[in-house]
């Protein structure tokens, strides 16, 4: 049977007023696992009021010691380290990802909650004096009320990078999980009341973005709003945002270049170029599709990812033997396949995998990893964002070519460079007009390290004590000394 899931607002666990309520999916098997309220604009402005009341009232929250308020924290990563099989099943089960996948997110989460509790105790201002006669402090206060709108590929681990921070911070905070993989989001409520977070500090609303996303942003009772998902909705919160200034942070994915150049370990380079694109059924915002390879090493680069792409296991996310799962709904699947016919005609289909060899999984929303080779960065599968297993091999020459070439993208979230030679690492890896880039490395996103992206993929950042600093506001005191 279906488990009916709720809100929780205020504390209390509450359906949708209108009392509606969507169908969550098993993506491996199509099967209904689950059903939640479909909130509108009442639920949600009873989340906002509930937040703005627990921050604005006697400054009772905010003015929680700091230390109390790590604490939480600290606690709420113990607490995902002893339900942490339990969770990993759960994520496995909503998204598709296999579960050992799901198993590393969700220990990433308990250490998320561990490395933002530490970083509760340690924000602090400064203080100068310009002159003999004043002096000023910048004193780091909460943002306020925030709100998290998060996607569907890390389904628990987006919301607590943005969570985790804010309490921190002192905000209070409102989530709107995605309507294809509320599940572990609406955990966390559970876990943090057990650590000790008083009621009001933090809500969770189900439902979709127009009806039940968009009123977050559209509230002059909400300061900010962290948002990871696609970039033309990131443009509309920019745009609805507007209208109350909102404090806005976005992450908004990519078309990232992998760079393999001629003096790379090729076994190593091209096994890691493949993984950053395969990993996570490809719905990676951060993942190297755009495949760029020394001309030299072209054809064996060729061969190895076909090779790559044949030996990949399908199947259902808790089946220990799967390496890829199902992507997390038909709508990505079909944008995906979409994308493939595109590509087929465009560019060489140099190999597709195979679905799973099992009539259980015969409605899954399964795409087999997708190999096109003769791929020009013109192409339109080599422009945008296709969030599935599809890789584009692309030849280049030198490194001027290579470097115009993954700037030549709206997008600029990140990049992996391939070589031995420190020096040409070190001077693409400069000349990459990209958030993030790793050397001999494709996908690392350490907690400590800041997650973001030029152009087009978004501004601000999460995660490091960059990620605390986009839930603070600076106030400056200046005090006259004559
Ligand atoms: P989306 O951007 O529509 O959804 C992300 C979140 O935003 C969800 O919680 C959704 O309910 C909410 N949302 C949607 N419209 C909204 C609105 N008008 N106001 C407020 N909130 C709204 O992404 P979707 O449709 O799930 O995926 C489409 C594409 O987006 C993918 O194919 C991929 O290219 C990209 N994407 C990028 C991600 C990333 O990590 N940066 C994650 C997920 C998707
Ligand atoms: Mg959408």
């Amino acid at each position: 049977m279906a488990e009916e899931l709720k809100n929780y607002i205020d504390g209390q666990w509450v359906d949708a007023r209108d009392g509606e309520r969507f169908d969550v999916f098993n993506p491996a098997t199509g099967e209904v696992i689950a059903t939640a309220p479909d909130s509108k604009l009442a639920d949600v402005e009873a989340a906002i009021d509930g937040a703005r009341r627990t921050f604005d009232e006697g400054s009772w929250w905010p003015g929680t010691p700091a230390r109390t308020r790590g604490r939480i924290l600290l606690d709420a990563a113990e607490i995902v380290r002893r339900e942490h099989e339990r969770l990993a099943r759960m994520e496995s089960i909503d998204s598709g990802k296999p579960i050992g996948d799901a198993r590393e997110d969700i220990a990433e989460v308990a250490y998320m909650f561990e490395y933002f509790g530490g970083w509760a105790t340690k924000i602090d201002g400064d203080v100068q004096h310009p002159s003999a006669e004043a002096m000023f402090m910048v004193w780091r206060e909460p943002v306020g009320v925030a709100a998290g709108i998060t996607p569907w590929n890390y389904p628990m681990m987006m919301p607590v990078q943005k969570l985790a921070p804010a309490i921190a911070a002192g905000c209070t905070f409102i989530l709107k999980p995605p309507e294809q993989t509320p599940l572990t989001a609406l955990e966390l409520p559970k876990i943090l009341e057990e650590a000790g977070l008083p009621t009001g500090v933090f809500h969770v609303i189900t439902g979709f973005g127009e009806t039940a996303g968009a009123p977050l942003v559209a509230s002059p009772k909400v300061d900010k709003v962290g948002f990871t998902g696609s970039r033309e909705v990131g443009k509309i919160i920019v745009r609805e945002g507007a209208e109350t200034l909102k404090r806005v942070t976005l992450e908004l994915g990519g078309k990232s270049p992998n760079i393999v150049f001629a003096d790379a370990d090729p076994k190593t380079a091209f096994e890691g170029s493949a993984n950053g694109v395969f990993w996570n059924q490809g719905q990676i915002c951060s993942a190297g599709t755009r495949v760029f390879v020394d001309r030299s090493l072209y054809d064996d680069a060729v061969n190895a990812f076909v090779d790559r792409a044949s030996e990949i296991v399908l199947g259902e996310g808790l089946d220990e033997s799967t390496e890829m799962g199902p992507l997390v709904s038909r709508e990505q699947q079909e944008r995906v396949e979409h994308y493939i016919e595109v590509g087929s005609k465009e560019a060489t289909l140099a190999k597709q995998g195979t679905r799973p060899n099992d009539a259980r999984l015969s409605d899954g929303y399964f795409v087999p990893p997708t190999v096109f080779a003769d791929v020009d960065n013109t192409h339109t599968i080599a422009r945008e964002e296709i969030f599935g297993p599809v890789m584009s091999v692309i030849p280049f020459t030198t490194v001027e070519e290579v470097v115009a070439m993954s700037n030549d993208n709206a997008y600029g979230l990140a990049a992996a460079v391939w070589t031995n030679d420190i020096k040409k690492a070190m001077t693409t890896a400069r000349a990459l007009r990209v958030g993030i880039v790793w050397i001999n490395d494709t996908q690392p996103a350490p907690t400590e390290m800041p997650w973001g992206g030029f152009k087009e993929s978004g501004f601000g950042r999460e995660l490091g004590k960059h990620g605390v600093d986009d839930y603070l506001e600076s106030k400056s005191v200046y005090v006259n000394l004559a």
